[in-house]
């Protein structure tokens, strides 16, 4: 079984940075978004591949690119996924929406395509409900982490009815490919890195409060001294996207029935529409080259 056209639907922050991934490998994309609401009937994801032209392409691509990547909707264009080997999914993280187009991909896709979700905190099981049991074969959970071509962790998710020879086609293909190191993870609510991330991220926000600090003493703290400068707490927050972040956390909360809340701050910060590097202001603003925390 081997991969040689992806298919990728949801050209966001993850969408659009794995088609990097997967084009610097010389494998062709489709990728996919919701339709636009102009003229232009595949505007998200034409900017999913200004996204992902901006994460550190190789030059040679720029110019290249139409010969790797074919953009469309999934109103329009879901036929453009039948000859890929592997569709993975990359939407919004919510079941509802998930499910919806599973159930569209379920009569489109060629019988041996083999679908993933790149979900950090869904269930497959829950992901999995209402599909056939050919679908179910085929699927499992492919979670890669932000920015995916710079950060190695593949966490593969199987389920008890996925397909071994579908599961080692996408572990030989992120591994040998796409240059991953894989890990195989249990199908709990966040898997492996999120389950401790996202607690490591709800203390470290709770302590915050408690002693007063700010954002700029809390990421010092977090990040160089640490020996993780590019992982500091806040800028990893805007670099995922704070509303990702609260339904990640949202999701953790109602599967464990743990507390994995957010402060309700953090909240607020969603609702004025700072999502973080999405939308050029999250915990930190960007203003030309000065990065300023926001109050
Ligand atoms: P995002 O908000 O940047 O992008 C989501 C994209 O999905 C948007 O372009 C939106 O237009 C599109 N979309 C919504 N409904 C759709 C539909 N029905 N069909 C096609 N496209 C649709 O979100 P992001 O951060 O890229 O997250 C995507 C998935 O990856 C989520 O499941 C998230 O939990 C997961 N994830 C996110 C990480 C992060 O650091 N942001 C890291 C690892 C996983």
């Amino acid at each position: 079984m081997r991969i040689k056209k992806v298919g990728i639907v949801g050209a966001g922050t993850m969408g659009s940075g794995i088609a990097a991934l997967v084009i610097s490998a010389g494998v062709p994309v489709v990728l996919l978004d919701i339709p636009g609401q102009g003229e232009d009937r595949n505007e998200p994801a034409k900017k999913g591949v200004e996204r992902a032209l901006k994460s550190r392409f190789p030059a040679f691509m720029d110019k290249d690119l139409a010969r790797y990547i074919e953009v469309g909707n999934i109103e329009d264009d879901l036929a453009k996924l039948k000859d890929c080997d592997w569709v993975l999914e990359a939407v919004v993280e919510r079941l509802d929406v998930k499910r919806d187009l599973y159930a569209k991909l379920e009569g489109v896709l060629k019988p041996t395509a083999i679908v993933s979700s790149n979900t950090s905190s869904i269930p497959m099981r829950h992901l999995l409900e209402g599909r056939s049991e050919a679908f179910r074969r085929r699927f499992l959970g492919t979670h890669f982490f932000n920015p995916p071509r710079f950060l190695k962790l593949l966490e593969l998710i199987p389920t008890p009815e996925t397909d071994p020879e579908a599961l080692e086609a996408i572990r030989r293909f992120g591994e040998r490919i796409l240059g991953k190191g894989t890990v195989l993870a249990k199908d709990a609510p966040g898997f492996i890195a999120n389950r401790l991330g996202v607690f490591g991220m709800v203390q470290t926000l709770r302590l915050m409060e408690r002693h007063g600090l700010t954002i700029d003493e809390v990421d010092a703290l977090t990040g160089e001294l640490l020996g993780r400068p590019k992982s500091a707490t806040f800028r990893t927050g805007d670099l995922t996207g704070i509303d990702v972040l609260l339904l990640v956390a949202r999701e953790l909360s109602e599967a464990t029935g743990e507390d994995f809340r957010l402060p309700e701050w953090v909240e607020r910060l969603a609702a004025s529409g700072r999502l973080g590097d999405k939308t050029g202001a999250g915990f930190y603003k960007k203003e030309g080259e000065e990065i300023l925390t926001l109050d």
